[in-house]
């Protein structure tokens, strides 16, 4: 009963905050990012859905397909941010890619930024792979496991990206960061602008335990979800090379987004050495040599 009564207030509260919404005009209440103005569907049209408010988007994927959008613009330099909701119980075999690319094919020259959630069997936890490619060439891959369930609800993941650094984050927590050292032929993805991408397919080749673990298709469709696109970069106009400027006044590009703050690193720490199952960096095996950045310090 006391707890009841407690909540009296909140209700409402909320009842007020309701009224106040719906009275304001209907263009207010239109998303602030629709799909259509930001996006098209890659393939398979009718593997795509959005709520009835057209505020949260679904991919899914079955036996016939899967399902992807892109996009309509390229953007060099900026933040990119979406919210995602994962497929949730027995996905082993199916990857949740959201990424930035710039082509929308698997050309021999692109660079990428990718975000891949490895799907898994009932009850174990998603893995989070993020990996970078400058001109066709990869082969970066880190995977981290995550302090949430990322199926149980929606969480934030964004790429900041400029000249210096381009960083990971997972609710605005950086999970990786990848360093430009400046240097002619490096391997730092910087000139070629990129487009976003989200899609959701079957890898069950080799997504998870190597390929072992099959998708179980009666468990289809696998649904992933999507809200909140959010950018805040620079919009690359063909064949103008623009966003190429040093005296910009992007935030992105400035002084304080060239490293990480010092809460962010306290962050990324703790992510460092609690959350890292594998970083490239460290597979001596694969690399005998290790690839030229890394040694860069994600400190400074
Ligand atoms: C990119 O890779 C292609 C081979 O796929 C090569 O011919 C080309 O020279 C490379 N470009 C740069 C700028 O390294
Ligand atoms: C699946 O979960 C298990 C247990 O947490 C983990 O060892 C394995 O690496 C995971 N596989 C993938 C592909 O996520």
């Amino acid at each position: 009963m006391e707890r009841m009564a407690s909540l009296m207030p909140i209700l409402l509260y909320i009842a007020v905050l309701i009224a106040a919404c719906s009275s304001s005009s209907s263009e207010a209440a239109a998303p602030a990012t629709s799909f259509e103005d930001n996006f098209d569907i890659m393939w398979s049209e009718n593997h795509f859905k959005t709520s009835a408010d057209g505020e949260i988007w679904y991919l899914s994927l079955d036996k016939e397909t899967g399902c992807g959008f892109q996009t309509k613009q390229k953007y060099r330099f900026g933040w990119f941010s979406m919210k995602l909701k994962l497929v949730g119980g027995d996905s082993a075999g199916v990857v949740t890619a959201y990424y930035m690319c710039t082509e929308n094919g698997a050309g021999p020259e692109r660079d990428e930024l990718d975000f891949e959630f490895l799907g898994n069997r009932s009850g174990q936890p998603y893995l989070i792979q993020t990996n970078v490619y400058k001109n066709g060439t990869g082969g970066r891959e880190m995977r981290h496991m995550l302090w949430f369930d990322p199926t149980a609800d929606f969480h934030t993941y964004s790429i900041l990206w400029n000249n210096h650094q381009i960083v990971f984050f997972v609710d605005k927590v950086p999970i990786r960061v990848f360093k430009n050292n400046g240097e002619a032929n490096n391997f730092f993805p910087n000139e070629k602008p990129m487009y976003l991408f989200s899609s959701i397919w079957n890898a069950d080749e080799w997504a998870t335990r190597g390929g072992l673990e099959k998708t179980d298709w009666k468990k289809a469709p696998f649904v992933s979800s999507y809200r909140d696109f959010n950018v805040d970069g620079c919009q690359w106009e063909d064949p103008y090379p623009a966003c190429v400027s040093t005296t910009t006044k992007n935030w992105w590009d400035q002084y304080d987004a060239w490293h990480l703050s010092d809460a962010q690193k306290m962050d990324y720490a703790w992510i460092q050495r609690n959350l890292v199952i594998y970083d490239y960096c460290k597979d001596s095996e694969r690399y005998p040599t290790l690839p030229v950045e890394c040694p860069l310090s994600p400190w400074e």
